[in-house]
């Protein structure tokens, strides 16, 4: 076996990404060599943890709930696990059968079905946040602060039921949580975890009082679901009402932003791609589902094995870590053709982008409908667009964010 490239590279630590972005060359080693790859952290360090880094190997383990848990963590780190019992867990941290059953209460409101009610209304907010862009025959703007990242937290605020007024408030809290590691985000004088606990606090004391205003005054929305929600004939605890809310917020939106934004980048990098989907926009379907492909937004989830289990001759114990890399698996030589092209009419795309099996991402179709909004209101009109500055990427190994994308524009005159 030849030496694994990079052997320094922490592939769970938030400051690889910071610098490097998605190592890539590593995963591709490590699918050639050892697919299923003990990583032993040093004493003082989070988990020694098995790095999965193929799609079919990703989706055996996502395919097994039972024998592969959510409980109890989501996320492999870098520093000792500081886990405490003070916030339930969200529906992507429950197991079976709770999972199935808390699942179900939600899964309908984000079917197709259901998001086509709603179209015209995300539409609208799409097309006045993207406006602002096309004013002019020529621009240059950052295009997180400008799109990809005002969009998802409208769509969210709407769909939730919260002031548009607190939109603003709800954007910077999933910042400040999904980003504790970051430096942009992180309070003065404490460590990632204290902030994220402290912004989590602040999160649930507005969302507390939200709440209690949707059962005086229901409306169509989803903190009103929440507060009508049964289990066994029973409405759910507050607290569980809360994860809820902090579920939706924290997992529909910085996803949905760096996937827009990885998108947008991919399409910088690639021109010949947007006139591609200029002569043919039937393509912007698939064009979102290779942005997603191409970024991955969540660069890994965990599981704990809850038996031991042999895979490719490796032997798993009961209560080992492992780490799921999407990004690795979503340029699987043995899934996809020329998987390093950023290719919009990639058909078939099995990719990994949002998860596989029991826990595969409730909000796929939303997703899908916000990136598609974003790009059909302005990629058609692009005539050139360049970068205009360095890409800022976040310190984070769960959300592959870009902080900053500055790009400069000309546009086609509206035909
Ligand atoms: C491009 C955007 C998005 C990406 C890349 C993404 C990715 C993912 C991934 C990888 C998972 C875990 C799947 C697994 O373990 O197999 C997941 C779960 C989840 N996502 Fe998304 N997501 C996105 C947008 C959204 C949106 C817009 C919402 C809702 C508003 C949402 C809500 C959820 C929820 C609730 C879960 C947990 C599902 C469960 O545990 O059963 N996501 N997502």
């Amino acid at each position: 076996m030849s030496a694994a490239p990079f052997e320094g590279l922490n592939m769970i630590h938030p400051e690889t990404y910071a610098k490097h972005g998605y190592p890539h060359e590593l995963w591709k080693w490590l699918r050639h060599n050892d697919p299923v790859h003990f990583v032993e952290q040093p004493e003082g360090a989070g988990p020694s943890y098995w790095a999965i880094t193929r799609h079919a190997d990703i989706t055996e383990i996502s395919k097994q709930p039972d024998k592969f848990l959510n409980n109890p963590r989501l996320t492999i780190g870098h520093l000792p696990e500081d886990r405490t019992d003070e916030f339930p867990d969200t529906l992507i941290q429950m197991d079976n059968p709770r999972h199935r059953v808390f699942r179900r209460l939600i899964a309908h409101r984000f079917q197709p079905a259901a998001l086509r009610r709603m179209h015209a209304d995300i539409e609208d907010i799409g097309k006045e946040i993207v406006d602002a862009l096309v004013q002019n025959d020529y621009g240059e703007c950052d295009f997180v602060e400008k799109v990809s990242a005002p969009l998802p937290i409208a769509v969210l605020g709407w769909l939730l039921g919260a002031p548009k007024s607190d939109w603003p408030l709800l954007f910077d809290w999933t910042n400040r949580i999904i980003g504790a590691g970051d430096p942009d985000f992180q309070a003065e004088g404490s460590t990632p975890v204290e902030a994220a606990r402290a912004t989590m606090v602040e999160l649930f004391t507005y969302f507390a009082k939200q709440l209690e205003e949707k059962k005086k005054n229901p409306a169509d929305d989803l903190m009103t679901l929440f507060t009508q929600m049964e289990v066994d004939g029973k409405k759910l605890e507050l607290m569980d009402q809360l994860a809820w809310c902090l579920i939706i917020v924290v997992a529909g939106n910085e996803t949905t932003r760096n996937g827009t934004s990885g998108g947008m980048l991919a399409f910088v990098e690639n021109p010949d791609q947007i006139r591609r989907l200029q002569e043919d926009p039937s393509l912007l379907a698939p064009a979102v589902e290779e942005c997603v492909r191409w970024s991955t937004p969540i660069i890994h989830f965990a599981r704990t094995a809850a038996c031991d289990y042999e895979l490719r001759g490796k032997q798993i114990r009961e209560g080992d870590p492992l780490a799921l890399f999407y990004g690795s698996g979503n340029r699987d030589e043995d899934v996809f053709d020329d998987p390093y092209s950023f290719r919009i009419d990639r058909n078939p795309n099995r990719h990994l982008g949002f998860g596989v099996g029991e826990h595969f991402c409730v909000g796929s179709h939303l997703a899908r409908l916000e990136m598609q909004i974003a790009y059909k209101n302005l990629l058609p009109r692009i005539e050139e667009v360049e970068l205009a500055g360095p890409v800022e990427r976040l310190h984070s190994s769960l959300v592959g964010g870009v902080k900053k994308l500055p790009i400069r524009y000309k546009l086609k005159p509206i035909a």
